[in-house]
Parts: C-alpha cells; structure tokens; sequence
C-alpha cells in the first residue's frame, strides 16, 4: 500500500480522538508552532501575513489555516483525510466565509506553479510524505522569493527514539545512517539525515535562511507528552523549522 492511502485511513479513523485530545488547544493557540505551542509573534517564521497567498500541507482541522485566513491572509489548507477536513468545515461554518479546504495529496499538489507566497506546515505533511516529492511540490507553487516553513520532529530525536519502548531515550537508539522511511501497521513516516535535507532543498531550487531549533520553554506542558517529555527537550532539540526561500 502507497503511503499515501495507509496514511489517509489512518487519520481518518484516528481524527476524532485526536481532535478531542489535541483540537482545543490547537484551536486557542493557532498561530503557534510545535507541541509546545511557541507563539509565531516569537518565533517569527513566517513574516508579515496580511494579503499573502499562503497554503498548508496537511492541515488537519485547519487551526493554522483559519487563524492565518483571520489575520488577512489568502489562506489555503489542503490535506489527505476527509475526517480531519470535516472537523475543519465544522469550524469554518460558524465564522461564514473561512479560508479554501481541499482535499489532496502534498506529493502530488492540485495547484499551478508559482501561485503561493509561503508554503508551511506544522508537523503536517512534510512528517508524512515522502520528502522528495513534497519538497518537489513545495518548490513548484511558490513563487520565486517565496517561503518554505515546516516544523517537524529533528533527527536528534528520532535516534534518540527507542522502538522497544516507544519512547525517546537519553540514549541514541536509532542508526542516523537508517533515517528515512517508517511504517509500522498503522501509518508511515519519514525522516532524512540533515546532510541529505539540504542536498534536497538544493536540487529543488531552496536556500536554507535558518533551522529554527525549538527548545521547550521551563513551565512546558503539552497535550503531545508521548511524542517528547518536557526535561529531555529542555535539553536537546525534539523539534526544529527549516525556513528557506525558493530561488529565482
Ligand atoms: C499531525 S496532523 C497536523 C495538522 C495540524 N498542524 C495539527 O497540529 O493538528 C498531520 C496531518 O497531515 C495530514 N497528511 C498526512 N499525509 C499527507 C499528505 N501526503 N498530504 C496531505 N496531508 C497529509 C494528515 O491527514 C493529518 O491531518
């Protein structure tokens, strides 16, 4: 099975629950990024949104999406599952005109070239995607001078990443050399050495501005405690935002 399609089964059946679990804080901190909800006004990823042509890959319920869209942004949220766009539609009604929802595949983007400002996501498809592809596609809508943002789990924690026990270790637990394709009997993820992110962005026509690593604030708490716990990411990157800019 493509992972695309186990994918897409797999957050349709797990999108109630993780509304339930994720969705409120989601909704009450949009413009934020990774588990621990670092504002944007903070971070300063994105830039000045009012006016700019924005799409997010794998939108989920579309909290970034609705939240940009409110900000004045031209905002487009696209993503795999029907379920979690549902949860989306059921927000943008109660605000009347919302931001555009579509639903397709970021390997493979329903779009023309050069037609958005920034591209972004925040543990969206870029987690669950393949990287050539996505990165491929990415490049191809933005427009030249454009920005690419995601944030995404580093690989510092994901060799840190112990199978056995399927938590993040102190200890490194994964061969950096192996990062690449995981899949296990519910859904597929990817990761790549940093070496061969860069040589992607590259061939793809993106300069790397900044790597935006994110440490978790001392008073950290987050509805996501199995992905990281709160003292191993004081001390070691578990999240990180490529920021690049598509080249003439
Ligand atoms: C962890 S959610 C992230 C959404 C939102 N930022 C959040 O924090 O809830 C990941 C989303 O990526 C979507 N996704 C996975 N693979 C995708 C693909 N190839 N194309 C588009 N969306 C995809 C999933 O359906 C899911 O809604």
């Amino acid at each position: 099975m493509s992972s695309s399609k186990k994918n897409r089964a797999f957050w349709n059946s797990w999108s109630v629950a993780y509304q339930a679990a994720h969705g409120p804080v989601l909704s009450q901190k949009a413009l934020a990024w990774g588990v621990w909800r670092i504002p944007e006004s903070e971070l300063r990823i994105l830039g000045p949104i009012e006016g700019r042509r924005m799409l997010e890959l794998g939108c989920g319920a579309a909290q970034w999406t609705l939240g940009l869209a409110a900000g004045g942004a031209h905002a487009v949220g696209i993503d795999l599952s029907e379920q979690q766009l549902a949860h989306a539609r059921t927000s943008t009604e109660s605000i009347g005109e919302g931001p555009g929802l579509v639903q397709g595949d970021a390997e493979n983007l329903p779009f023309q070239d050069g037609v958005f400002d920034i591209v972004f996501c925040d543990h969206g498809a870029t987690v669950f995607a393949a990287p050539k592809k996505t990165v491929s596609e990415a490049a191809r809508v933005l427009r030249p001078g454009g920005l690419f943002a995601f944030c995404m789990s580093t690989p510092i924690r994901d060799i840190c990443f112990d199978p056995s026990t399927g938590a993040v270790s102190t200890k490194l637990a994964t061969d950096y050399f192996g990062l690449s394709r995981f899949e296990d009997v519910e859904s597929v993820e990817y990761q790549l050495q940093y070496g061969a992110w860069i040589r992607l962005f590259r061939a793809e026509g993106l300069v790397a501005e900044d790597l935006v690593e994110i440490q978790a604030p001392p008073d950290a708490v987050t509805t996501y405690s199995d992905f990281v716990a709160a003292n191993w990411a004081r001390r070691w990157p578990a999240e990180h935002v490529w920021k690049l800019t598509k080249t003439a």
